[in-house]
């Protein structure tokens, strides 16, 4: 092992090749599910020393996890317990490389952050929409890594749509140069698209074009209450017919989940929450006016309201309140975290099921494990829940995952495929997920699948264990 260390300090310089103690940070995924052992954690600076050290890697059979900002959701940035794995950092190609105005593209390295994306479009005047929770600490490269999803896909969608081209090295070390800012491009099959989503599992992404939009002139947030899933979904099919592409964001979280923002994060103050069982958070864009805006939702509330789909509601005065119910919205991540471990869902379903979704599965979760609690949170504008599961009050969170955890995911992946669901709808496999997929992924993609993590990695060096087993 000492001479890969040896070939990759060659590389990079001594520095950059971090062993031992020096690897804890980026040993420990972000929910502190799993503790991992690294040989070493490399950290290039450029395209080419990354195509360098999977040449050295190959050259000694060893194997490689991509690591963005380690905020992933599933286990797949860091590494397994061997201690024979190379931890793969690209923090350092964090260079925002060029931004066209004209063709509403940004091209950056896979380290840039996403709020400097963010950052970077608006000086321009421009809109980067990727939003999520982590935006202060994920990657370009992990966003397109775990194609990630987040609070404007209902608008924009996911990372996947918003990619035009990519760099990225192969498993054997050659660069592919697909940066291309075209729109379209039909010179056979798409290569861009097997590479986001992939978990770092066929090659690894070193910089990406990415689109932009025009930033709106006025966005307005509501924050409503509804009493039932099924009043959620009214109001949205209420707000898409109104609203149109000014819609978006559309969130949904039950009063578990608002409760744990409470208690955790006392200064946010919670509008509403004990008076429903779900609120709902809403965003109108708009490119006319304020005024315009403002007649816009207060005109979809009233009719809400008048239907009887919506209890009570407000609109954000200004920024700083709209600000405070997003954050608000993103704070039960890290209250659910501080309460302790928890089972993660992040589902999708056809948002027409949803409502027969929650009812089902609620019911069976209380009738089989009495006192669990849900954190049933999410995008619900795409369809997408997080319907975490939380252990009964009196007892221990450690010993509830232990004794529960298998049991719970059946009964909710069981009921995901009986409403035409999907078991990973933003954060992907990961290590957490791997022996779960095959249990619900049709058997022929899974084999095509297979056949091509073999045909772009023969040996297998990129971050095996995840996504799929070969
Ligand atoms: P990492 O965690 O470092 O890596 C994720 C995966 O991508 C790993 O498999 C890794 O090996 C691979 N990878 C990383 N970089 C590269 C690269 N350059 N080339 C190849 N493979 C690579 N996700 C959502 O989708 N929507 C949300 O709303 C959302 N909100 C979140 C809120 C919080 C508070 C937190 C902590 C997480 C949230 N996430 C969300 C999950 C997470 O932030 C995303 O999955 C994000 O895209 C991960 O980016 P990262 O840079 O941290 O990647
Ligand atoms: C979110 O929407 O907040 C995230 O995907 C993170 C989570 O599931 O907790
Ligand atoms: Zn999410």
């Amino acid at each position: 092992m000492s001479e890969v260390l040896n070939a990759l300090r060659d590389i990079v310089g001594a520095k950059q090749v971090l062993i031992d103690a020096d690897c804890q940070p980026f040993e420990t995924d972000w929910r502190k599910r799993v503790t991992g052992k690294a040989l070493c954690v490399v950290r290039p600076a450029n395209t080419q020393e990354v195509a360098d050290i999977v040449k050295a890697c190959v050259r000694h059979g060893v194997s490689i996890v991509p690591q963005g900002g380690n905020t992933g959701m599933v286990v797949g940035a860091v590494p397994d317990a061997s201690g024979e794995q190379v931890v793969l950092s690209l923090q350092r190609l964090h260079r925002i490389r060029h931004l066209d105005p004209a063709n509403a593209t940004i091209t950056a390295e896979a380290g840039v952050i996403l709020q400097q994306l963010q950052v970077a479009a608006s000086e321009q005047g421009l809109l980067y929409p990727l939003s999520l929770g982590s935006q202060g600490s994920c990657t370009l490269g992990g966003n397109l890594s775990t194609n990630a999803g987040g609070t404007q896909v209902v608008r924009y969608g996911n990372t996947r749509e918003l990619c035009l081209g990519l760099e990225v090295v192969t498993a054997d070390g050659e660069i592919w140069q697909g940066l291309s800012g075209l729109r379209k491009d039909n010179t056979g099959y798409d290569l861009r698209d097997l590479f986001i989503g992939a978990e770092g599992t066929l090659g690894i992404i070193t910089a990406a074009t990415m689109k932009l939009f025009p930033k709106p002139r006025c966005q307005l947030t509501a924050w409503a209450t509804v009493d039932s899933v099924q009043h959620a979904v009214r109001l949205l099919e209420l707000a898409r017919a109104r609203l149109n592409a000014g819609l978006t964001g559309f969130e949904m979280m039950n009063q578990f989940s608002m409760s744990l923002v409470d208690k955790h994060f006392p200064e946010r103050r919670v509008p509403l929450w004990r008076e429903a069982p779900y609120c709902v958070l809403l965003e109108l864009s708009d490119m006319e006016s304020e005024d315009h805006a403002r007649h816009s939702l207060e005109g979809l509330l009233e009719e809400a309201m008048g239907e009887g789909c919506v209890g009570n509601a407000i609109v954000a005065e200004n920024l700083s309140q709209a600000q405070n119910l997003w954050l608000i919205r993103e704070n039960i991540t890290m209250a659910q975290a501080n309460e302790g471990l928890n089972i993660k869902h992040d589902i999708s379903l056809p948002v027409s099921a949803i409502a027969d979704f929650c009812a089902h599965t609620d019911a069976a979760l209380a009738r089989e494990i009495p006192g669990v609690r849900l954190v049933n949170f999410g995008h619900l504008g795409d369809g997408n829940l997080h319907y975490n599961v939380q252990c009964p009050a009196d007892v221990p969170h450690q010993v509830f995952l232990e004794r529960e955890e298998a049991r719970v995911n059946a009964l909710v992946n069981n009921a995901v495929k009986q409403f035409h669901g999907s078991i990973s709808a933003e954060h992907g496999i990961g290590s957490l997920k791997v022996d779960t997929l095959p249990k619900y992924k049709d058997p022929v993609a899974l084999a095509l699948m297979r056949r091509i993590k073999q045909a772009l990695d023969p040996k297998g060096l990129l971050n095996p264990g995840r996504v799929i087993r070969v």
